[in-house]
């Protein structure tokens, strides 16, 4: 076998076989095959695809390129949630203490952000003392313990996909929903838990643009893990616009703790409840959505989801004072406010109005202005300030006046924010007439949907 004859095979675009997607993962990942051939190669799949069999084969070479992890000290069914990425996107943070209030155990490794905002472990990194990395036998004694322990990746955790994801990178393969597929998979698989809830977003400010290629990439995965032995639900929903209110990563903490403490904003809720609900059916903790949802419903009213969520930051060592009072929490000290007039004047058509409608937004622009105030990281060494980002008022579909306010943009420095609010203004259209479907989940795909 050699890896020019692979990548040939590919190019002609004929289905590679277990042994060869397995030279090729196990060749890249030990330093036998040079980038230029992997790249050559990852371009050839870009352009002719992979069928099932393929994605899953590669899925499982890449997990098993490094630790799988061995969640069975941990009592109860493990149920992970993953999402594919998107704008003010914190469920996490939310839907952890939901389910561990619930008894769930949710013993999760979670990633750092590359675009337009941190990810889950730089979001935890805000709030003072916390830490993100614990030993192994810690991490389990502390879900059994309280049920719920989030930390980052350790390095030996897919490895080949960390290899491969830096090359797609800059080589323009991203975007590929069989290599998207096998990059999230393996690191879940790699990450032991018996269920996995997958959130595959789509929209503006998401990889897929399209319900047909999220339906895809949602169904591709659902097929590894159930393949692989494990119960695989996906929901499929909107990233056409920020999720929440909040975007940037101390001010998504922010958002994640009022969401807890039952003050949450509605298209956040609901993602959040739907992908708690699933989780809850997965773990057998119930048996209907209906049921589900009442005791999401029960923990989140009752105070409990917050106090779980207390419990968590304590064990691993945060101050939860900054939970109780989020005055707390280091803010960036310039300001900008976008208003109702600064988007009219913007939008030829608008300039003389003094109302109109949000119609749509390119959500991909409000990530790039967060990136751009400092919250996103634009190489994978970018150093993040956690204390940028953006505060929207108004969300697609609401009726802007001339005087009110629609965003406050927060950053550290003058240059970098009136870039952003002009990136942010440009983001939106405006519409006359109010004409708009505010639809935020719109599928779910199970083993039974395969
Ligand atoms: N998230 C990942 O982990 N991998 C991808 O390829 C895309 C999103």
């Amino acid at each position: 076998m050699n890896t020019y004859d692979l990548i040939m095979k590919k190019r002609e675009g004929s289905v590679l076989t277990r042994e060869e997607i397995n030279y090729l993962v196990d060749g890249f990942t030990n330093g036998q095959i040079p980038d230029y051939q992997m790249a050559a190669f990852l371009m050839a799949v870009f352009f002719r695809g992979m069928n099932y069999e393929e994605t899953a084969t590669l899925t499982m070479a890449m997990a098993d390129s490094g630790e799988c992890l061995d969640l069975s000290g941990i009592e109860g069914i493990k149920v992970d949630k993953h999402s594919t990425g998107g704008v003010g996107d914190k469920t996490s943070l939310i839907v952890g203490p939901i389910l561990a209030s619930l008894g769930v155990p949710v013993a999760k490794m979670s990633g750092r952000g590359l675009g337009h905002t941190g990810g889950t472990i730089d979001k935890l990194e805000g709030i003072p003392g916390f830490r993100t990395s614990i030993s192994k036998s810690d991490f389990i004694k502390q879900v059994n313990r309280i049920k719920l322990a989030i930390v980052g990746q350790t390095a030996n955790l897919a490895p080949a996909d960390k290899k491969i994801y830096a090359l797609r990178d800059v080589t323009a393969t991203v975007d590929n929903i069989s290599l998207i597929a096998a990059s999230i998979m393996s690191k879940k698989l790699a990450a032991g838990a018996d269920a996995i809830v997958l959130d595959v977003k789509v929209g503006t400010g998401a990889f897929m643009k399209t319900l047909e290629d999220a339906r895809e990439l949602a169904r591709t995965m659902v097929a590894i893990g159930t393949m692989a032995g494990r119960n695989t639900t996906a929901v499929i929903s909107d990233m056409n616009e920020p999720l929440g209110n909040a975007v940037g990563n101390i001010l998504e903490i922010e958002e994640a703790i009022e969401c807890l403490k039952g003050n949450g904003e509605k298209r956040l809720m609901k993602v959040s409840k739907v992908l708690a609900c699933h989780m809850l059916l997965a773990a057998q903790k119930a048996y209907s959505i209906d049921e589900a949802d009442k005791m999401v419903e029960e923990v989140i009213s009752s105070g409990r989801a917050f106090e779980k969520m207390k419990e968590f930051v304590a064990a691993q060592g945060g101050d939860t004072g900054y939970l109780e009072n989020t005055e707390r929490f280091n803010k960036a000290t310039l300001l900008a406010v976008v208003t109702g007039k600064d988007l009219l004047q913007a939008k030829e058509p608008f300039k003389k109005q003094n109302q109109a409608y949000l119609f749509a937004c390119n959500n991909q622009e409000i990530g790039m202005a967060s990136m751009i105030l400092g919250g996103g990281r634009q190489t994978k060494d970018s150093k993040l300030d956690l204390t940028v980002g953006i505060c929207l008022k108004k969300h697609l579909g609401d009726l802007i006046k001339e005087q009110e306010e629609i965003a406050v943009l927060y950053g550290n420095d003058v240059h970098k924010l009136k870039e952003a609010k002009k990136r942010f203004i440009n983001a939106y259209t405006l519409s006359e007439k109010e004409h708009f479907s505010n639809k935020m989940i719109y599928e779910i795909i199970a083993k039974k949907d395969l």
